[in-house]
């Protein structure tokens, strides 16, 4: 009987326990034999879970354990999570994660070495949440030449630019609501910032582009200065707003950013509402794909480090390591990077239209005007936005 090992008891841990149990037949056949629980490293103790006899505060009995054969790290972060998905991978052990964190920074180190001792190194969960994303992107896509990545990659801002789009809420009161719903990181600083969903780009560019991105290095913009007047100036427009995480591929390496976009109302991913995430991409051969899904929450997001248990126990004799790519690779500035833009400006008409002659300007409720740009790059637009009192500019999904 193969052994797995959960380390983590958070949503995430606590999720993968059960629907572990849940499906355990299931995903034994998917596995090609049967699989047990050997224990779930904790912090603290859980006196009354149904699975405290394989609770452990201990990390070597899992690492001493022959029969461990792979280990789900989801503790998060890049600290403890670092160093015990390298000492289960020394110790010969897989392991699949949902971190994406610690894949962003650490993954393409921790694949070298589980490349080097036999092992897979597997993180289906760590963008997308549960959407199978990963796995289609880097099989099922082989035959192309991936172009362009893009998509809403983080649940809790998605749920929260929607609340406030629908219900009228405020940015706290729906922050609030989806830190109670289990969908916001442990400091929602990262998902509010954007970093999260900068960490998502960076893997996703990894995986689509040949280069290992430095995470830190993409311009990273996330919704805290998005505003309710920029909503319903955007709804008047015919748009939605959404945080979009971006990744181009470009002659000498590719371009990354994440920041909130106005998505035409017509465009799919202006649909995907509340905790859904949804990611778009563009191969040489397929032309665009769109994969859609519930992006955070404990099952959805423990329904693709199941999957990968199952797949790094099918595959031991032949282990899975996909590829998060080489150092190299110019990350172009985004900047530079042309597109219709959203301006809000506290602008009478007739300097709205000296500065923007194309603008179709709407006035929302504060009297404040929002209009869309034809393409340019962000200097030009900030150089013709000198002559307003520009509030918020963001760009326009084209
Ligand atoms: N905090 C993340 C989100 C969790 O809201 O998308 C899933 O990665």
């Amino acid at each position: 009987m193969i052994k797995y090992a959960i380390l983590g008891f958070g949503v995430v841990g606590t999720g993968l326990a059960e629907v572990m149990a849940d499906q355990r037949k299931k995903l034994s056949a998917a596995a090609g034999q049967a699989m047990e629980l050997g224990y779930i490293l904790v912090r603290h103790d859980y006196p009354d879970s149904p699975w405290r006899d394989k609770l452990t505060q201990d990390f070597s009995l899992i690492e001493n354990d022959p029969d461990v054969a792979v280990v789900a790290e989801v503790i998060g972060g890049c600290g403890a999570a670092y160093e015990y998905s390298r000492r289960a991978i020394l110790a010969g052990k897989s392991v699949v994660s949902s971190n994406k964190e610690l894949v962003a920074v650490h993954g393409a180190e921790l694949a070298a070495l589980a490349r080097e001792k036999g092992v897979s190194y597997l993180f289906e969960g760590s963008v997308g949440g549960g959407i199978p994303l990963l796995r289609p992107l880097c099989r099922c896509l082989a035959a192309n030449r991936i172009d362009e990545v893009y998509g809403i990659l983080n649940g809790t801002t998605n749920y929260i630019l929607t609340a406030m789009a629908r219900e009228g809420q405020d940015f706290q009161t729906a922050l609030k609501a989806a830190q109670a719903l289990g969908y916001a990181e442990a400091d929602p600083t990262a998902d509010v910032e954007g970093i999260d969903a900068c960490r998502k780009t960076a893997i996703l560019a990894d995986l689509s582009f040949g280069y290992n991105i430095d995470p830190a290095a993409i311009l990273t913009t996330g919704i805290t200065a998005v505003a309710p007047d920029d909503l319903e100036l955007a709804q008047s427009l015919g748009y939605a707003v959404k945080l979009l995480g971006r990744a181009a591929r470009t002659e000498t390496g590719c371009c990354a950013f994440v920041e909130p976009h106005l998505v035409p109302a017509s465009h799919i991913l202006a649909s995907v509402n509340g905790v859904m995430n949804a990611c778009a991409i563009r191969g040489s051969a397929v032309g665009e794909v769109v994969l859609c899904g519930p992006g955070a929450g404990s099952h959805p997001t423990a329904s693709a480090v199941a999957g990968d248990i199952a797949d790094a126990v099918r595959h031991r004799a032949d282990p899975q390591v996909p590829d998060l790519g080489a150092p190299g690779g110019v990350l172009a500035p985004a900047a530079a990077l042309a597109s219709p833009w959203y301006v809000r400006a506290d602008g009478a008409p007739d300097r709205v239209l000296a500065a923007f002659p194309q603008a179709r300007p709407v006035y929302g409720s504060s009297g404040e005007c929002g209009f869309v740009t034809e393409p340019m790059t962000r200097p030009a637009l900030e150089e013709r936005c000198k002559a307003l009192d520009v509030r918020a500019f963001y760009r326009v999904l084209a």
